[in-house]
């Protein structure tokens, strides 16, 4: 059955990009009711919205249709989640002091489900410490927040105020929705390719997207794990709550990873590591002369195998392998020679599996199994691996 959730719309300009998030939620197959306060419907009109969800949009607390009904009561009874996105500080304020004057104030009183808001307001009045006692009173009653980012706000201002980008809205969602079979337990993940500089101008590095990692970094943040994103360059938005440390080159990755490797309780090296840096890196741009130039390239070091080395007990460790040839076999050798408890065999030359898409296909190989995955998408593949990995530990 799909996961139900209320989304309050309060009075903020803001409130027009609550109109994509509701169509993306119903696509993601999310029962969607929604809430206005008066305000936000001088924003946008509830035909709007109503025309995304097919159902009713809630102003008026005594807009009944079936008098046997109190709406505000029913409608939050079976709610998975009660989001109020964009939330006004006026809101806010109601909230954080238990007020209930309209449809949406009342039912989020009403509300026994988990409580999210995202504010958006000017930087001034975000910033008062009125509304910032409000924010906390909220989250000491376990309301959780997606804290507004900053950028020109639309009175001219700039500052912090502006609503949270969709896709940190929707992680927030979605961790706000999932089970903490995580919870404090560390992981790192790496993610992502490197990139070794040949000279000030060009590179040596791979296809890596870095979708994968980043689709397990997000899953373990919504399991309840503390989240620590070691990646290299990729296009990807990095995720809202993790502690993030951007490398470019396998030694700098090496050089991140060893140290915090101590404190974890799960590691996944996910990033594709270059095996080889330049043993020189010229100063200048190499010019074209003669016919053919030689690079002479340095083994690095195999940070997976390194941490193999250094493997605590009780600590959980998961390499993944990409090969063209002799999957499973080559991917066992791994395990063993590098010292894992896990490896994600891709079959790179399958469609729908590897480095750039949104899907992928997998062996999962552990020193008792082979699992096989067929295809899905990297983010439910990232909750099966999670999975996976947590009932090792147990
Ligand atoms: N890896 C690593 N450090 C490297 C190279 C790879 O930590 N210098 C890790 C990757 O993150 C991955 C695993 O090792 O988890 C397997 O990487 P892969 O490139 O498939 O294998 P290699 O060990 O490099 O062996 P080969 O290239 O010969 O297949």
């Amino acid at each position: 059955m799909s996961k139900k959730i209320v989304i309050g719309i309060t009075g903020s300009i803001a409130a027009f990009k609550a109109v994509q998030l509701i169509s993306d939620l119903i696509k993601k197959d999310f029962h969607v009711e929604v809430m206005m306060s008066e305000s936000a419907t001088k924003f946008i009109n509830p035909i709007c919205i109503q025309s995304l969800t097919k159902r009713k949009v809630y102003v008026d607390t005594f807009d009944d249709e079936n008098p046997a009904i109190i709406t505000h009561i029913d409608i939050v009874k079976d709610a998975d989640l009660f989001a109020v996105i964009p939330a006004s500080a006026h809101t806010i304020a109601k909230l954080a002091n238990g007020f209930a004057d309209n449809m949406l104030t009342s039912a989020f009183l009403a509300a026994t489900c988990t409580k999210l808001i995202a504010p958006a307001m000017n930087v001034h009045m975000y910033k008062n410490s009125l509304t910032q006692r409000n924010i906390q009173l909220l989250k000491e009653h376990h309301v959780l927040f997606v804290e507004p980012i900053s950028g020109l706000l639309a009175c001219g201002d700039i500052g912090k105020g502006k609503l949270a980008d969709e896709e940190d809205l929707l992680e927030m969602i979605q961790y706000a929705l999932t089970p903490k079979i995580l919870k404090n337990k560390n992981i790192l993940i790496s993610a992502g390719p490197t990139q070794e500089s040949i000279d000030p101008v060009r590179y040596i590095t791979n296809h890596s997207s870095g979708k994968m990692g980043y689709a397990l970094a997000k899953a373990a943040f919504c399991l309840g794990a503390n989240v620590t994103l070691v990646s290299g360059p990729t296009h990807l938005k990095v995720p809202y709550s993790v502690h993030f440390h951007p490398i470019t080159t396998a030694s700098q990755m090496y050089h991140t990873i060893m140290p915090l490797a101590p404190t974890q309780d799960i590691i996944i090296m996910s990033a594709a590591v270059a095996d080889y840096s330049c043993e020189e890196i010229a100063d200048e741009k190499i010019k074209k002369s003669e016919n053919y130039i030689h690079l002479q390239l340095n083994k690095n070091k195999d940070i997976l195998f390194e941490l193999g080395k250094i493997k605590k007990e009780n600590q959980i460790l998961c390499g993944f392998a990409m090969e063209t040839n002799n999957l499973i076999q080559n991917a066992f050798e791994k395990l063993k020679k590098k010292n894992c408890d896990m490896i994600v065999a891709n079959h790179l030359k399958t469609q729908g599996a590897g480095f750039q898409g949104d899907t992928n296909i997998v062996s999962i190989i552990t020193h008792k199994d082979i699992k096989e995955y067929g295809l899905q998408s990297k983010e439910s593949l990232a909750y099966e691996i999670l999975n996976l990995l947590i009932n090792m530990e147990e």
